[in-house]
């Protein structure tokens, strides 16, 4: 099993290219199986969980072909269902069990073709994660749901799936990615209450406009999308990945250092910037060629200021985000209290941090983080894709040799993140001969 050893006391100096969204790449994979036509997806990242999004598609008969770009990070793919086997439809559970975004062909799947068997995907490592918002919601619109033996089995009796007026009782990016695909093809119209305002939803609706959807409200808590009759295909390019971005600024906030990201949107990781800000670092943007410019720099030796942080739907400060800031506070002087209140097990990170030195306590979903602390390298093991990446954060911070344990996690959703931070300066290696 692959590993990262990093040698840490490093700061990070250069430029580094932010791939593709991850979390914008996998409804927009969904999305083709809401057509005949060949869907064309551009600046998607070469990561594991894409390639199981696109399994996922072949397992239902959809034709992929995909790309990786020059520099190997990131990739493009053209999928096709235009032959699916309509008798089968099925997901299956050794593709979803790797990998819960897979739910999302449900909506698809039921408004193309009135049926669908979606294996549940069970257990996850950050909280209890349930889908009883995608499943009441496509209920509400005329499907009829059984689970047997680990799969949802759904139907919709009269064909075809109907507008609804529908209010989600918590804010969910999966559940409103899955219903407004489902709305599209929908009979009548479907308004779409206390959705979630992510970019990676915006990113979405922008595609399935772009195959003929009728969607307004773009980017606002409330979605009405008038169904029609079919979508054709499309060209899309996903936005960059706002999660990415923030680790590399997480990283250089806490390692030290003068970083150019490049392809980012800044107004779309504003939370991220204003915090790290209030902390000491220094931030530029700028319009570049191919997209804008963020820099960020934290000279050596310069004290950062703890502050809290409490996670919340976008524009909040993002889940994703939580842990990797958590290393950055690790080195700031003085107590951050770090409230999660998207996820109930997600501070899995702390406990490795721990162990390479930081003072923390966790009370709840609160963790209390004093600093700065000396962090001093030793092997942690990483529990999830963003503990993963803290951990990478944490070693580039620490004195002498880390160890990060499976990495696996990490390659699910970071393109190159060992030649990127390599290319920074890092003193990283991949060992244990795995792929990139
Ligand atoms: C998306 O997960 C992201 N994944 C997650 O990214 C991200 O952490 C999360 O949104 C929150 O921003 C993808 O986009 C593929 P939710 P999702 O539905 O859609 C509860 C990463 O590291 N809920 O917005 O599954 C749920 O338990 C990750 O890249 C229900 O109660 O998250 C959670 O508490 C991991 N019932 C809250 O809502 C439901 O039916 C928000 O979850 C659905 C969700």
């Amino acid at each position: 099993m692959d590993r990262l050893v990093i040698q840490g006391g490093v700061p990070l100096l250069g430029r580094v290219a932010i791939s593709g969204a991850k979390n914008a790449a996998l409804p927009c994979i969904a999305a083709a199986l809401l057509t005949a036509e060949p869907v064309q997806l551009r600046h998607l990242p070469a990561v594991s969980d894409i390639r199981t999004m696109i399994r996922v598609l072949q397992a239902l008969g959809c034709a992929a072909e995909s790309q990786k770009d020059e520099a190997g990070f990131d990739m493009s793919v053209q999928l096709t269902a235009a032959s699916l086997d309509t008798g089968e439809l099925r997901a299956p559970y050794d593709l979803v069990k790797t990998m819960r975004a897979s739910i999302l062909v449900l909506g698809p799947l039921l408004a193309r073709f009135g049926r669908a068997s979606v294996s549940l995907p069970g257990g996850c490592a950050i909280g209890a994660r349930p889908v009883n918002l995608h499943l009441e919601a496509l209920e509400r619109m005329g499907a009829q749901m059984t689970i047997d033996k680990g799969y949802v089995e759904a139907r919709v009796p009269v064909g075809r799936l109907r507008g609804i007026d529908h209010a989600f009782t918590k804010v969910s990016v999966g559940a409103t990615e899955n219903i407004l695909m489902a709305a599209t093809l929908a009979d009548g119209t479907t308004t779409l209450r206390n959705a979630a305002q992510e970019p990676e939803v915006g990113d979405l609706a922008i595609m399935l406009q772009a195959m003929g959807a009728q969607i307004e409200g773009i980017n606002t808590p409330t979605l009405t999308i008038r169904g029609v009759e079919r979508l054709g295909g499309c060209e899309h390019a996903v936005i960059p990945d706002r999660i990415e971005a923030g680790t590399f600024l997480c990283a250089v906030a806490a390692a030290c250092g003068d970083v150019v990201l490049e392809r980012v949107e800044p107004d779309q990781i504003r939370s991220v910037i204003d915090l790290l800000e209030r902390c000491g670092c220094v931030f530029t943007e700028r319009q570049g060629a191919e997209g804008r410019h963020l820099r960020i720099q934290r000279e050596c030796g310069q004290k950062l200021r703890a502050k809290d942080i409490a996670t919340a739907p976008y524009p909040g400060f993002p889940t994703d985000l939580q842990a990797q800031v958590m290393a950055v506070m690790t080195q700031a002087t003085g107590i951050s209290v770090i409230r999660e209140t998207i996820f109930e097990n997600r501070f899995q990170h702390a406990m490795e941090l721990e162990r390479l030195g930081a003072n923390l306590r966790i009370d709840g979903g609160t963790a209390i983080v004093a600093g700065p602390c000396p962090l001093t390298g030793c092997t942690v093991m990483a529990t999830d894709l963003r503990a993963s990446a803290t951990l990478v954060i944490a070693g580039l911070v620490a004195q002498g040799e880390t160890t990060v344990d499976r990495i696996y996690h990490l390659d699910r959703g970071y393109a190159g993140l060992e030649q990127k931070l390599k290319s920074l300066g890092a003193r990283v290696e991949r060992v244990g001969g795995g792929k990139v």
